[in-house]
Protein backbone atom coordinates (compact mmCIF):
# COMPACT_ATOMS: atom_id res chain seq x y z
CA UNK A 1 0.00 0.00 0.00
CA UNK A 2 1.34 3.44 -1.22
CA UNK A 3 -0.93 5.37 0.33
CA UNK A 4 -3.26 5.25 3.60
CA UNK A 5 -6.52 7.49 3.81
CA UNK A 6 -7.92 8.16 7.41
CA UNK A 7 -11.04 9.77 7.63
CA UNK A 8 -11.62 11.69 10.43
CA UNK A 9 -15.01 12.94 12.23
CA UNK A 10 -15.39 15.79 14.28
CA UNK A 11 -17.06 15.63 17.61
CA UNK A 12 -20.58 13.86 16.55
CA UNK A 13 -23.54 16.13 18.55
CA UNK A 14 -26.97 14.18 19.27
CA UNK A 15 -29.33 12.50 17.42
CA UNK A 16 -27.89 15.21 14.19
CA UNK A 17 -24.82 14.26 13.98
CA UNK A 18 -25.75 10.56 14.72
CA UNK A 19 -28.05 10.62 11.64
CA UNK A 20 -25.51 12.74 9.60
CA UNK A 21 -22.93 10.10 10.71
CA UNK A 22 -25.21 6.60 10.05
CA UNK A 23 -25.42 8.41 6.12
CA UNK A 24 -22.77 9.46 5.52
CA UNK A 25 -19.36 7.70 6.26
CA UNK A 26 -20.04 4.80 4.35
CA UNK A 27 -20.27 6.87 1.13
CA UNK A 28 -17.34 9.08 2.23
CA UNK A 29 -15.39 5.79 2.77
CA UNK A 30 -16.29 4.84 -0.90
CA UNK A 31 -15.64 8.43 -2.25
CA UNK A 32 -12.49 8.67 -1.38
CA UNK A 33 -11.03 5.23 -0.87
CA UNK A 34 -10.85 5.51 3.06
CA UNK A 35 -8.63 3.01 4.96
CA UNK A 36 -9.72 3.97 8.29
CA UNK A 37 -12.17 6.14 10.20
CA UNK A 38 -11.64 7.62 13.38
CA UNK A 39 -14.71 9.61 14.89
CA UNK A 40 -15.13 11.89 18.16
CA UNK A 41 -18.24 10.87 20.09
CA UNK A 42 -17.95 12.51 22.91
CA UNK A 43 -21.34 14.73 22.25
CA UNK A 44 -23.31 11.99 20.69
CA UNK A 45 -26.21 11.37 23.57
CA UNK A 46 -27.89 14.38 23.47
CA UNK A 47 -24.50 16.85 23.44
CA UNK A 48 -23.64 15.09 26.66
CA UNK A 49 -21.70 11.80 26.32
CA UNK A 50 -22.79 8.38 24.65
CA UNK A 51 -24.39 5.40 25.81
CA UNK A 52 -23.11 1.84 25.38
CA UNK A 53 -25.54 1.18 23.13
CA UNK A 54 -24.49 4.42 20.73
CA UNK A 55 -21.11 3.20 20.91
CA UNK A 56 -22.13 -0.43 19.49
CA UNK A 57 -24.21 0.95 16.93
CA UNK A 58 -21.59 3.66 15.96
CA UNK A 59 -19.30 0.96 14.86
CA UNK A 60 -21.23 -0.13 12.47
CA UNK A 61 -22.08 3.14 10.44
CA UNK A 62 -18.37 2.78 9.98
CA UNK A 63 -16.27 3.77 12.61
CA UNK A 64 -13.25 1.87 12.94
CA UNK A 65 -12.44 4.11 16.34
CA UNK A 66 -14.00 6.07 18.92
CA UNK A 67 -12.24 8.86 20.51
CA UNK A 68 -14.28 11.07 23.13
CA UNK A 69 -13.04 14.06 25.33
CA UNK A 70 -14.38 15.94 28.22
CA UNK A 71 -18.38 15.02 28.21
CA UNK A 72 -16.68 11.08 28.30
CA UNK A 73 -18.06 10.59 31.98
CA UNK A 74 -21.47 11.96 31.36
CA UNK A 75 -23.49 8.85 30.98
CA UNK A 76 -22.13 6.72 34.10
CA UNK A 77 -23.03 3.19 31.66
CA UNK A 78 -19.96 4.09 29.94
CA UNK A 79 -17.80 3.71 32.59
CA UNK A 80 -18.35 -0.48 32.37
CA UNK A 81 -19.14 -0.46 28.81
CA UNK A 82 -14.80 0.48 28.90
CA UNK A 83 -14.60 -3.18 30.28
CA UNK A 84 -15.64 -4.41 27.22
CA UNK A 85 -14.69 -2.44 24.21
CA UNK A 86 -11.07 -1.31 23.73
CA UNK A 87 -12.25 0.65 20.60
CA UNK A 88 -13.83 3.46 22.34
CA UNK A 89 -10.94 5.89 23.82
CA UNK A 90 -11.29 8.43 26.39
CA UNK A 91 -8.08 10.88 26.66
CA UNK A 92 -4.94 9.14 27.79
CA UNK A 93 -3.82 11.54 30.33
CA UNK A 94 -6.71 11.23 32.73
CA UNK A 95 -5.25 9.88 36.20
CA UNK A 96 -4.81 5.80 36.63
CA UNK A 97 -7.66 4.44 38.23
CA UNK A 98 -10.07 6.49 35.40
CA UNK A 99 -12.26 3.45 33.50
CA UNK A 100 -10.96 2.57 29.79
CA UNK A 101 -8.27 3.60 27.75
CA UNK A 102 -6.80 6.15 25.34
CA UNK A 103 -4.97 4.94 23.06
CA UNK A 104 -5.22 1.42 20.59
CA UNK A 105 -3.07 -0.11 18.20
CA UNK A 106 -4.37 -1.62 15.28
CA UNK A 107 -3.72 -3.84 12.18
CA UNK A 108 -5.35 -2.66 8.69
CA UNK A 109 -4.19 -4.93 5.80
CA UNK A 110 -0.41 -4.68 6.76
CA UNK A 111 -0.40 -0.97 7.99
CA UNK A 112 -0.22 -0.71 11.58
CA UNK A 113 -2.14 2.49 13.36
CA UNK A 114 -2.25 3.83 16.34
CA UNK A 115 -4.80 6.18 17.55
CA UNK A 116 -3.99 8.22 20.74
CA UNK A 117 -6.44 10.32 22.88
CA UNK A 118 -5.60 13.27 24.86
CA UNK A 119 -6.77 16.07 26.30
CA UNK A 120 -6.01 19.99 27.34
CA UNK A 121 -5.76 21.62 30.46
CA UNK A 122 -5.92 25.32 29.36
CA UNK A 123 -9.60 26.24 30.85
CA UNK A 124 -10.12 22.95 31.55
CA UNK A 125 -10.06 20.37 34.34
CA UNK A 126 -6.62 19.62 35.43
CA UNK A 127 -5.74 16.39 34.44
CA UNK A 128 -2.62 14.33 34.36
CA UNK A 129 -0.27 17.07 31.57
CA UNK A 130 -0.93 15.80 28.01
CA UNK A 131 2.87 16.38 27.00
CA UNK A 132 4.00 14.05 29.44
CA UNK A 133 1.98 11.42 28.98
CA UNK A 134 1.42 12.28 24.85
CA UNK A 135 5.34 11.64 24.74
CA UNK A 136 5.44 8.47 26.74
CA UNK A 137 2.79 6.51 24.11
CA UNK A 138 4.58 8.28 21.24
CA UNK A 139 7.96 6.61 22.26
CA UNK A 140 6.43 3.68 22.93
CA UNK A 141 3.87 2.91 20.32
CA UNK A 142 6.31 3.94 17.28
CA UNK A 143 8.22 0.79 18.24
CA UNK A 144 5.26 -1.05 16.40
CA UNK A 145 3.48 1.62 14.60
CA UNK A 146 3.45 2.30 10.91
CA UNK A 147 1.28 5.00 11.45
CA UNK A 148 0.30 7.33 14.42
CA UNK A 149 -3.14 9.76 14.80
CA UNK A 150 -3.12 12.42 17.50
CA UNK A 151 -6.89 13.62 18.89
CA UNK A 152 -5.64 16.24 20.83
CA UNK A 153 -9.39 17.42 22.32
CA UNK A 154 -8.63 21.15 23.81
CA UNK A 155 -9.88 24.34 24.09
CA UNK A 156 -6.81 26.72 23.21
CA UNK A 157 -5.43 27.20 20.10
CA UNK A 158 -2.10 27.75 21.84
CA UNK A 159 -1.89 24.18 23.67
CA UNK A 160 -3.23 22.54 20.03
CA UNK A 161 -0.42 24.37 18.37
CA UNK A 162 2.04 23.35 21.08
CA UNK A 163 1.35 19.92 21.07
CA UNK A 164 1.75 20.22 17.15
CA UNK A 165 5.60 20.90 18.11
CA UNK A 166 6.06 18.64 20.66
CA UNK A 167 5.13 15.78 18.59
CA UNK A 168 5.60 16.90 15.23
CA UNK A 169 7.76 13.88 13.10
CA UNK A 170 6.75 11.59 15.54
CA UNK A 171 3.37 11.28 14.49
CA UNK A 172 1.33 11.38 11.54
CA UNK A 173 -1.49 13.62 12.86
CA UNK A 174 -2.73 15.26 15.46
CA UNK A 175 -6.16 17.01 14.39
CA UNK A 176 -7.81 19.19 17.61
CA UNK A 177 -11.77 18.85 18.48
CA UNK A 178 -13.95 20.38 21.36
CA UNK A 179 -14.35 23.95 19.80
CA UNK A 180 -16.71 22.73 17.45
CA UNK A 181 -16.01 25.46 15.08
CA UNK A 182 -13.63 24.30 11.89
CA UNK A 183 -10.53 26.24 11.31
CA UNK A 184 -8.89 26.91 8.04
CA UNK A 185 -5.39 26.39 9.23
CA UNK A 186 -4.90 22.99 7.89
CA UNK A 187 -1.14 21.79 6.92
CA UNK A 188 1.33 19.51 6.70
CA UNK A 189 4.72 20.50 8.50
CA UNK A 190 7.79 19.91 6.90
CA UNK A 191 8.27 17.09 9.06
CA UNK A 192 5.32 15.17 7.73
CA UNK A 193 2.72 16.14 10.43
CA UNK A 194 -0.84 16.82 9.47
CA UNK A 195 -2.22 19.51 11.66
CA UNK A 196 -5.68 21.48 12.05
CA UNK A 197 -6.60 23.06 15.30
CA UNK A 198 -10.55 22.22 15.45
CA UNK A 199 -11.76 19.70 12.87
CA UNK A 200 -15.17 21.09 13.77
CA UNK A 201 -18.95 19.27 14.37
CA UNK A 202 -20.62 16.98 13.06
CA UNK A 203 -24.30 18.23 14.18
CA UNK A 204 -27.05 21.19 13.75
CA UNK A 205 -25.14 23.86 12.62
CA UNK A 206 -28.69 26.57 13.51
CA UNK A 207 -27.27 26.45 16.99
CA UNK A 208 -24.83 27.31 19.57
CA UNK A 209 -22.35 24.60 19.08
CA UNK A 210 -24.76 22.46 18.73
CA UNK A 211 -27.01 23.51 21.32
CA UNK A 212 -30.45 25.45 21.20
CA UNK A 213 -29.69 28.97 20.99
CA UNK A 214 -32.35 30.05 23.27
CA UNK A 215 -31.01 28.60 26.62
CA UNK A 216 -27.03 28.79 25.73
CA UNK A 217 -28.08 32.49 25.25
CA UNK A 218 -29.68 32.62 28.61
CA UNK A 219 -27.09 30.95 30.59
CA UNK A 220 -24.59 34.04 29.25
CA UNK A 221 -27.08 36.58 29.76
CA UNK A 222 -28.57 35.51 33.52
CA UNK A 223 -25.39 33.74 34.64
CA UNK A 224 -27.84 30.78 35.78
CA UNK A 225 -27.97 27.35 34.77
CA UNK A 226 -30.43 26.31 31.90
CA UNK A 227 -31.17 23.37 30.52
CA UNK A 228 -29.80 22.45 27.56
CA UNK A 229 -31.12 20.18 24.32
CA UNK A 230 -29.00 19.52 21.48
CA UNK A 231 -30.48 21.94 17.97
CA UNK A 232 -31.95 19.92 15.00
CA UNK A 233 -31.78 22.17 12.05
CA UNK A 234 -28.47 22.73 9.04
CA UNK A 235 -27.15 19.33 9.91
CA UNK A 236 -23.29 18.83 8.57
CA UNK A 237 -20.76 16.19 9.11
CA UNK A 238 -17.43 17.94 9.28
CA UNK A 239 -13.50 16.55 9.84
CA UNK A 240 -10.36 16.12 7.73
CA UNK A 241 -9.35 13.59 5.57
CA UNK A 242 -5.17 12.69 5.84
CA UNK A 243 -3.49 10.76 3.33
CA UNK A 244 0.26 9.36 4.61
CA UNK A 245 2.98 7.07 3.73
CA UNK A 246 3.15 3.80 5.60
CA UNK A 247 6.18 3.41 4.55
CA UNK A 248 7.38 6.70 6.49
CA UNK A 249 4.43 7.35 8.84
CA UNK A 250 4.43 10.83 7.18
CA UNK A 251 1.29 12.41 5.95
CA UNK A 252 1.17 13.88 1.71
CA UNK A 253 -2.18 15.91 2.76
CA UNK A 254 -4.96 16.86 4.57
CA UNK A 255 -8.45 18.29 3.90
CA UNK A 256 -10.96 19.61 5.39
CA UNK A 257 -14.85 18.62 5.25
CA UNK A 258 -18.14 19.89 6.04
CA UNK A 259 -20.95 18.33 4.25
CA UNK A 260 -24.49 19.09 4.40
CA UNK A 261 -27.00 16.39 5.21
CA UNK A 262 -30.81 16.78 4.71
CA UNK A 263 -32.15 13.22 6.17
CA UNK A 264 -35.41 13.55 3.35
CA UNK A 265 -33.39 14.00 0.33
CA UNK A 266 -29.76 13.02 1.30
CA UNK A 267 -28.36 11.75 -1.70
CA UNK A 268 -24.58 10.04 -1.55
CA UNK A 269 -23.92 11.15 -4.65
CA UNK A 270 -24.57 14.69 -3.73
CA UNK A 271 -21.23 14.40 -1.38
CA UNK A 272 -18.63 17.42 -2.94
CA UNK A 273 -15.78 16.33 -0.06
CA UNK A 274 -15.81 21.10 0.18
CA UNK A 275 -15.29 22.97 3.11
CA UNK A 276 -18.38 24.72 4.95
CA UNK A 277 -19.92 26.97 1.88
CA UNK A 278 -19.72 30.67 3.79
CA UNK A 279 -23.39 31.07 3.22
CA UNK A 280 -25.61 29.47 5.83
CA UNK A 281 -28.81 28.61 4.48
CA UNK A 282 -30.82 26.27 7.40
CA UNK A 283 -33.06 23.99 6.13
CA UNK A 284 -36.10 22.83 7.66
CA UNK A 285 -34.28 19.20 7.98
CA UNK A 286 -35.16 18.61 11.64
CA UNK A 287 -33.61 15.69 13.11
CA UNK A 288 -35.73 15.94 16.61
CA UNK A 289 -34.19 17.98 19.84
CA UNK A 290 -33.08 15.44 22.78
CA UNK A 291 -33.77 16.73 26.19
CA UNK A 292 -31.13 16.18 28.87
CA UNK A 293 -30.63 16.51 32.40
CA UNK A 294 -27.23 17.59 32.03
CA UNK A 295 -27.68 21.76 32.31
CA UNK A 296 -23.90 22.71 32.06
CA UNK A 297 -21.56 22.17 28.93
FE1 LIG B 1 -17.33 18.19 21.68
FE1 LIG C 1 -15.18 18.53 24.55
Amino acid sequence: MSEFTIMFIADICGKAGRQAAAHMIKPMREKYSVDFVIANVENAAGGFGITPEMARKSFAYGIDIQTSGNHIWDRYEIRSYFKTDAKLLRPANFPPGAPGRGSFLENVGDVKIGVINLQGRTYMKDIDCPFVVGGKIVSEMRREADIIFVDMHAEATSEKQAMLYWLDGEVSAVVGTHTHVQTADEYVTGKGTAYITDAGMTGPYDSVIGMEKEPSLQRFLTGMPHRFTTASNDIRMAGVIVRVNPTSGKATSIERFCEKFNLENFKPEDITGKPRENATEVNANSAGAESEDVSET
